[in-house]
């Protein structure tokens, strides 16, 4: 792919999403790191703040942008798990799938959710509001079950309650 058709997908991608507005933002963010050893990482992290996710089309680009081959911008992508080829909620939904909490009861929680927003455990519900994902001990046994919603721990969650309560995480 040459450069021209790297940015007009890279641009129809961003209209697409509604992010047009952090075009110039990343192209500044390419341009500081452009000539910067182990740039790559940083680029990543603040391009994902931004739109939130790295699909393929945003891969290209910035490959582009720092002058590095594709495969690279993949490679690392993919082997760190902080960086996410799919769209993720706007709000992160972390079930804690401990012993204390397994026992305690979790998965009718998680049931709840997945019922409740019509997603799947990791994945993201249609309207973006929420990503579930399944974690190790949060470190609250004491008050599992444990969900955590963002940085809120919600701790002996009642699973009839936990659709209402993340109602209000819009
Ligand atoms: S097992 Fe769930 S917080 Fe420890």
């Amino acid at each position: 792919m040459n450069i021209y058709h790297v940015t007009r997908e890279f641009d129809t991608f961003l209209k697409r999403e509604n992010l047009s507005g952090y075009k110039d933002r990343i192209d500044s963010i390419l341009e500081i790191y452009r000539e910067r050893p182990g740039g790559l990482i940083p680029v990543l992290q603040q391009v994902q703040e931004h739109i939130k996710y790295l699909p393929p089309v945003v891969q290209h680009y910035i490959a582009m942008g720092l002058g590095v081959p594709s495969s690279d911008v993949y490679g690392v992508v993919s082997f760190y798990s902080f960086f996410t080829m799919k769209p993720r909620g706007r709000h992160l939904v972390r079930a804690c799938l401990g012993t204390a909490c397994y026992v305690k009861g979790i998965q009718r929680v998680i049931d709840k959710i997945e019922t409740g927003f019509n997603l799947k455990m990791g994945g993201t519900s249609e309207d973006r509001r929420f990503t579930l994902q399944g974690v190790r001990c949060l470190g609250a046994c004491g008050l599992a079950p444990v969900v955590m919603v963002d940085d809120d721990t919600l701790g002996e969650v009642d699973p009839s309650k936990i659709v209402k309560l993340l109602e209000k995480y819009e």
